[in-house]
């Protein structure tokens, strides 16, 4: 077997709490217009999920899929997008939603190609930050918690594909 939490960093009343708070701030942030929520997949699913429920107003939903071409590829930056919402972005109000923000080279070329599609205004939303990013040109408007530098499962976060389904965030062993 693989390797084992370790120590519970966030449990579930906080992060109920957390995503409760955050669905108030994003109502109270987006009084007119269309809202486009785009959860990035696979970590945000569980977020994205919970965070939706608690936006007070009329939004879509969609998803996208980024890949990168491998590591090398991935340190100079370049993403692919494996899919492509099929929800028209132009003219709306867009919020990407990611389950974590650690060096944030994904989230910055995604922001480009995003903002390419002619938004009407393009925010991120992410549960954790681990305010280490240096690439980052576009700050992140909505975080739920200031992450310790270590590495987190649960609620989403993977290591290596497991740990998804954990309701709760842990460090690993
Ligand atoms: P970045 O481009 O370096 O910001 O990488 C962000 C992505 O790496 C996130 O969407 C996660 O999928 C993954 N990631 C970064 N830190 C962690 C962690 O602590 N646990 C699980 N996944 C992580
Ligand atoms: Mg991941």
């Amino acid at each position: 077997m693989g390797r084992a939490v370790k120590r519970v960093v966030y449990d579930e009343r906080q992060i109920a709490d957390k995503v409760k708070e955050m669905g108030a701030a994003i109502t109270a942030a987006y009084p007119d217009g269309e809202l486009l929520v785009l959860g990035l997949l696979k970590g945000s699913f569980i977020f994205l999920s919970d965070l939706v429920r608690q936006i007070s107003r009329p939004l879509q939903v969609d998803f996208l899929v980024a890949a990168s071409y491998g590591d090398k590829t991935f340190s100079s930056g370049t993403v692919r997008l494996l899919y492509d919402p099929e929800t028209e972005l132009e003219g709306k109000h867009i919020l990407l939603v990611e389950d974590i923000v650690d060096t944030g080279r994904t989230l910055g070329r995604l922001m480009e190609l995003l903002s390419d599609r002619r938004p009407r205004s393009l925010e991120i939303c992410a549960l954790l930050h681990k305010h280490i990013a240096t690439d980052l040109k576009h700050p992140t408007k909505f975080v739920g918690f200031d992450a310790p530098n270590e590495f987190l499962v649960g609620y989403g976060l993977d290591h290596a594909e497991n740990f998804r389904h954990i309701p709760y965030i842990a460090s690993l062993q």
